[in-house]
């Protein structure tokens, strides 16, 4: 049943672990054989509300795009719910996700508009695809609304009968933007939507998502690497690290007092924020590997600049420090 009053996606407590075969061959009995994990998201909890835009940051490999997949239901969580308007959609199995009346109100806007536009459609056959098959329009009506999600995302009319090997890397956003907003979804994905583009493109692209959120009224999801980005586009951040969520709070209160060591670092390598975070830190050390992470030590510990010996004898878990900011730390930075 949809239900109003409840946030508009609540994730609870969700974990992927995909299974890496590891080989038994100098050991060949079967007892030496086992499967390791490898944690991409480890019980990580997410809502966002109406109109929201919430930002979630880390470096590569952390689990965003995973993250990503498991709420728009191409992959299938290993535990944990998800909930849209309150209807639970982590039960739907992924195969059949496509054809749940849910699905046209979660869109997705990818990485690379190359890769994710079909090279034999022009602009308008992007933009009609969804119409067409989620939103049962034909004919003018079709037509007619092309004409106006094309107007919508500031694209010329003349653009509309081009492939994407004649549109620019801005336009070609653009059309993917197009197509994603075509059915009025409530919940806009973006995952990383202007890591392809030139830096003067990005920001025409970044105005143009901050005007239809105000206008189409949609809650973001926005995933992405660079923390200035976030910045200028949400309410609210969460940094996330190894699978796990690491620190999450308004974006204003995380981004000039971040508790979290790991959100000072990503932050101290933005120029011009200002106080302490504005030093660089450098971080040693690589990352602890997602497969099979000891569950008894703090998976940032060795790269750590204030770990200590306590980090590596329990795992911190999310503890609310401010109203709604909430860090994972046995040694938070002070407000
Ligand atoms: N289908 C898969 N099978 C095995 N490992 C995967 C799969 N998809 C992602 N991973 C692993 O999960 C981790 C998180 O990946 P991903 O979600 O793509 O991170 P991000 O989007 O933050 O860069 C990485 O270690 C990645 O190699
Ligand atoms: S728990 Fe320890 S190692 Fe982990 S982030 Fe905090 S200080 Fe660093
Ligand atoms: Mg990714």
């Amino acid at each position: 049943m949809i239900d109003d009053t409840q946030p508009l996606l609540q994730v609870e407590q969700v974990r992927k672990l995909f299974p890496l075969k590891t080989a038994g061959s100098l050991v060949p009995l079967r007892a030496a054989r086992r499967t390791a994990l490898l944690h991409a998201v480890d019980g990580v909890d997410l809502s966002i509300g109406r109109g929201e835009s919430v930002g979630l940051v880390g470096e590569s490999g952390c689990g965003k795009s995973t993250l990503v997949r498991l709420i728009t239901r191409t992959l299938d969580p290993t535990e944990g719910s998800i909930r849209f308007r309150g209807e639970d959609i982590g039960g739907i199995p992924a195969s059949r996700f496509a054809r749940v009346p849910q699905r046209k109100l979660i869109q997705m806007v990818f990485q690379d508009p190359t890769d994710s536009l079909n090279p034999r459609y022009t602009a308008r056959d992007t933009i009609a695809e969804p119409l067409r098959l989620l939103g049962n329009l034909s004919g003018t009506a079709l037509s007619d609304r092309i004409e106006a999600i094309a107007a919508l995302v500031q694209m010329p009319r003349e653009l509309l009968g081009r492939f994407p090997h004649q549109l620019s890397g801005g336009q070609k956003a653009r059309v993917g933007i197009a197509r994603a907003v075509a059915l009025e979804p409530s919940l806009l994905i973006l995952d990383e939507p202007t890591a392809a583009l030139d830096v003067s493109v990005q920001a025409v692209i970044l105005h143009l998502l901050a005007d239809l959120r105000e206008k189409l009224g949609m809650s973001y999801l926005f995933v992405s690497h660079d923390l200035n980005i976030v910045r200028l586009l949400c309410d609210r951040v969460m940094v996330m690290y190894l699978g796990r969520i690491v620190e999450s709070g308004p974006a204003r209160q995380v981004f000039e007092a971040p508790r979290h060591p790991y959100t000072r670092a990503l932050l101290s390598a933005i120029p011009g924020l200002g106080g302490e975070a504005s030093r660089r830190i450098r971080l040693e050390g690589d990352p602890t590997s997602p497969v099979d992470p000891d569950p008894g030590r703090c998976r940032f510990h060795g790269r750590c600049p204030k770990g200590q010996d306590a980090c590596t004898r329990s795992s911190p878990s999310l503890v609310q420090m401010a109203p709604g900011h909430a860090v994972a730390c046995h040694f938070p930075e002070s407000a």
